[in-house]
């Protein structure tokens, strides 16, 4: 049997990894959480991920100023909070209060790991792909708001 989804649900089949958890450090030494679903491992060796981030959220600051992040990914029991998470902004919440989460410091970067997650890991940003998105609307035609930003692994 051969299903097929409409293309603005194909993420439902192909999006199989888990949502993890952006933490940073703003240069306001103000820590932040979010969401984020749109994440692809890209290379084993140096490890690189690919996180799609939008300009609007308050993340992406910190992470454009900074180059650093941990990803830290939640287990099953914090999925309502991890949702939540993804629907408040870190300009008007501190998310570790608000949500009950401990942040720990991390060994490379300044973002705090997250304690209650299962796995965290320290990332620096390699790559703030400033032209992906100018080129995905030339070959497309169709304008693309997010940005990527590739990271490593940080030693
Ligand atoms: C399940 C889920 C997945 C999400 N994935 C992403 C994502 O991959 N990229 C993104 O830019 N926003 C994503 N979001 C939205 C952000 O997490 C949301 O805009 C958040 O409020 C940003 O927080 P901040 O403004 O404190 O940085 C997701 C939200 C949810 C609930």
């Amino acid at each position: 049997m051969h299903d097929s989804l409409p293309a603005e649900k194909a993420y439902r089949i192909l999006e199989a990894g888990p949502v993890i958890l952006v933490s940073t450090r703003g240069t306001d030494d103000r820590t932040n959480l979010m969401t984020a679903g749109f994440h692809m491992m890209m290379q084993h060796a140096p490890p690189l991920v690919g996180v799609i981030i939008g300009p609007w959220d308050y993340s992406y600051q910190a992470l454009s100023d900074t180059g650093e992040c941990v990803l830290a990914v939640p287990p099953a029991g914090m999925a309502k909070a991890v949702v939540d998470i993804g629907n408040c902004s870190g300009e008007t919440d501190d998310k570790f209060a608000r949500f009950g989460l401990t942040p720990v410091a991390a060994q490379s970067v300044s973002a705090p790991l997250v304690d209650e997650c299962l796995a965290n890991q320290n990332w620096l940003m390699a790559i703030h792909y400033r032209t992906y998105r100018k080129c995905i609307a030339m070959n497309t035609g169709v304008p693309l708001p997010h940005t990527l930003y590739v990271v490593h692994l940080a030693d």
